[in-house]
């Protein structure tokens, strides 16, 4: 009664919007769980919103205006592309709400943090893989994720320059976007697999092109390496079967929980650290069933 005759009302809880690149990847739905768990740990909302498709950075744009708009308290965002997403940003934190950027680099400092998996480093490691399986020798592709996306694209950098340094007898014959998109990432496989009759591997940098990729060689078992990224029961059945010879596996239950608690620690006047890069891990056949291989694959879903 006290309370309320003296008008008191309990604090507000702090709202986070966070605004993946997608909804339909795994990858996305331990980004969220993540987070979730890290909201409830810090007694505070979030706001889970998603465009429909990976490449819709105009929807994304819109999604990060409206959050603002409602004055949300932060903003944890995975920028669909690196340049378009700069002004939602730099006008997000003119109007005081702070953003962590996650899972992939935005092209402006204003960011309070940003938690991510080193995605260089993950592509030099997938080049380490390829040049040992192909003896040093032999002919590559790619297939890449879509052009603006920062994460993605650091992955297949980090690939090509690699391959390039350290295998000169290993040529990157071809190189195709699959569009974060399982179908058409399959038909690019499919095209240079035709293109190329002596190929000897394929990098793929996302799920979806890791999929599509692994379908596209179901007939070629074993002639082609393939190295991929990310994890799903689909990639992880792949790997078993010999379709897929190694994953590069994220944290993103981790991208997720972290975003959020940066957020929160920003909001409540504590430090955070600008850059929490995560390294991917290599996954083989050989090594799927350490213990902690098992805990990052199978890292809890529930919020
Ligand atoms: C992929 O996009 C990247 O930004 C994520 O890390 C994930 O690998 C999902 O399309």
């Amino acid at each position: 009664m006290a309370l309320a005759a003296a008008g008191c009302r309990p604090a507000k809880r702090l709202t986070i919007a966070v605004i993946p690149k997608g909804r339909a990847l795994l990858y996305w739905k331990s980004v969220h769980a993540g987070a979730a768990r890290a909201a409830a740990e810090a007694g505070v909302e979030i706001l889970w919103s998603a465009t429909e498709r990976e490449t819709d950075y105009a929807g994304q744009i819109q999604i990060v205006e409206a959050m603002v708009n409602q004055r949300v308290d932060a903003i944890g965002l995975a920028p669909l592309d690196k340049v378009a997403l700069v002004g939602p940003v730099e006008r997000a934190a003119q109007r005081g709400v702070p953003v962590i950027v996650m899972d992939s680099p935005v092209d402006t400092e204003v960011y309070v943090s940003r938690v991510a998996t080193d995605n260089y480093g993950a592509g030099r490691l997938a080049a380490d893989r390829v040049g040992t399986m192909l003896n040093a020798r032999g002919k590559v592709a790619m297939v890449m994720c879509q052009p603006g996306g920062a994460s993605t694209m650091a992955r297949e950098q980090g690939f090509a320059e690699t391959i390039h340094e350290k295998y000169p007898g290993i040529d990157i014959v071809d190189q195709r976007y699959g569009m974060a998109d399982f179908a058409k990432s399959f038909a690019v496989a499919e095209n240079m697999i035709a293109a190329h009759p002596g190929l000897d591997a394929i990098f793929a940098s996302n799920e979806a092109g890791s999929v599509g990729a692994a379908q596209a060689l179901k007939s070629r078992a074993g002639k082609v390496k393939l190295v991929g990224f990310d994890c799903s029961p689909k990639l992880l059945e792949g790997l078993k079967s010999g379709m897929i010879d190694a994953l590069l596996v994220q944290h993103p239950y981790k991208i997720g929980y972290e975003a959020v608690l940066s957020a929160v620690k920003k909001l409540r006047g504590e430090s955070v650290a600008k850059i929490n890069d995560l390294a991917a891990r290599l996954v083989t056949r050989e090594n799927l069933d350490d213990p902690e291989v098992q805990a990052q694959i199978n890292s809890d879903l529930t919020p």
